[in-house]
């Protein structure tokens, strides 16, 4: 049974391989002052940057440079973005690049107007936007996060080893994205498939809890079979446009809010994962694809039922004569050859975890409840053990 819901989603979006165009259609709804977010510098390599800069120019922008946005955005780059955003009395973010530029697009758009510090306010204290907040366009050149149709906005404190997201509502969602798949041929195969598997977790974390019969889980298998079968086709050929659009649809889908109506939802890997990323700054996926089998395996037992359908459903496992254990672990199997396959079967020790920092990763591993087994302290020690 599906609980009661309300869903709206905020965010325009613009796809295909000639989708920039639009942008010319979205400009003009705003101020002239564009504050032009981006990474650290691929965009300038492929060509992107001066196709956007090019259209900027054409309508008639005042574009206020801010680039260097770093894998997983610091909140030092953060501090520093809102006061060039405030300086430039800027009307409009528009974020080129991945998740990290998207994200802290949206963590600058609630802190321009704001005296508070952001980091306090929305990290620590989890608070709501309470000034004017500045729109945020996004061009995606990465699938991975959902951040181009969702609220997430992830920001990391190194001083505190804290990595925390904060999921804002629907007013601080991008305005419009653009999705164009062919942007994301220039990514290095290990970022293509970290994002691959970002993807496919982010739908693992909707549907590893609650055990009504509802649609939200049947739209989450059918994700997961097109992210395991695009992802084949994209390791072996990068360039085929077919698996890189359904990788880059299936990654907005898989965290635009929609799979999580009317259910509970997990997140504890992505809990483990952004703890463990605080302390080795590794790149997002790879963090959860190192927790992943370690905690799934643990709470198996505890949500038996689903992870036998997750291995009949969407594996393929045959059931006959094997008991619901054996079915289920099969499923994880099967996960783990693909992860194998995809080059994604890493352990924390290789994104550079050690010994010395399993219990203060154990520390920023906020626990949430909403899976199949609430973790106590020790046994979330136990899984990033596991995971080394
Ligand atoms: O910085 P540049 O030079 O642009 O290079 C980037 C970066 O090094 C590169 N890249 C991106 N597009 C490229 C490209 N290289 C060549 N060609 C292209 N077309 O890829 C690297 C990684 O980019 P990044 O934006 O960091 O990756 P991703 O999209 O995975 O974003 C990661 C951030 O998003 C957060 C993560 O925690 C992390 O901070 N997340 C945001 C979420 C949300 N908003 O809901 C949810 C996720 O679970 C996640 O936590
Ligand atoms: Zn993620």
């Amino acid at each position: 049974m599906l609980g009661n819901f309300s869903y709206v989603n905020a965010t325009k979006l613009y796809f295909g391989d000639d989708s920039l165009k639009y942008l010319n259609d979205e400009l003009p709804k705003y101020g002239e002052n564009v504050m032009l977010i981006y990474g650290g510098g691929s965009i300038k390599k492929n060509g992107i940057y001066d196709d956007v800069v090019s259209i900027l120019k054409k309508n008639g922008k005042n574009i206020v440079e801010d680039g260097g946005v770093m894998p997983n955005p610091t909140v030092e780059k953060l501090r520093d973005g809102v006061a060039k955003a405030k300086e430039n009395n800027v009307d409009l973010l528009l974020a080129v690049g991945g998740g990290s530029c998207c994200d802290y697009a949206k963590a600058v758009s609630v802190s321009v107007n704001c005296d508070e510090d952001p980091w306090d306010k929305y990290y620590i204290r989890f608070e709501e936007p309470t000034c004017e907040i500045v729109p945020v366009g996004c061009v995606l050149t990465m699938a991975g996060t959902g951040s181009e149709m969702n609220g997430g906005a992830v920001i990391t404190n190194h001083d505190e080893k804290l990595k925390i997201g904060h999921v804002f509502g629907e007013e601080v969602m991008p305005k419009f994205s653009i999705l164009n798949p062919k942007y994301t041929m220039s990514l290095p195969k290990r970022q293509m498939t970290a994002g691959i598997y970002d993807i496919f977790n982010h739908i693992c974390e909707q549907y590893f809890s609650g055990d009504d019969d509802n649609t939200s889980d049947y739209l989450a298998e059918a994700l997961m079979k097109s992210v395991i079968k695009s992802s084949l086709v994209a390791i072996d050929n990068p360039e085929d446009y077919e698996a890189r659009s359904n990788i880059m649809w299936s990654a907005t889908w898989a965290l635009n809010t929609l799979i999580s109506r009317g259910k509970s939802t997990d997140w504890m890997v992505h809990m483990l994962g952004q703890s463990a990323g605080a302390y080795t700054d590794a790149t997002h996926g790879l963090t959860l694809a190192a927790v992943s089998l370690p905690y799934y395996k643990y709470i198996l037992p505890y949500g038996l039922h689903k992870f036998k359908r997750f291995a009949t459903e969407v594996w393929g496992i045959n059931p006959e004569g094997k008991s619901d254990d054996q079915i289920a672990k099969e499923g994880l199997d099967a996960m783990a050859d693909w992860m194998e396959k995809i080059g994604v079967k890493v352990t924390l020790g290789e994104l550079g975890a050690t010994e010395d920092m399993i219990e203060g990763i154990a520390d920023g591993t906020i626990i949430l409840e909403g899976g199949y087994k609430v973790l106590s302290r020790g046994e979330v020690v136990q899984i990033i053990k596991e995971s080394m």
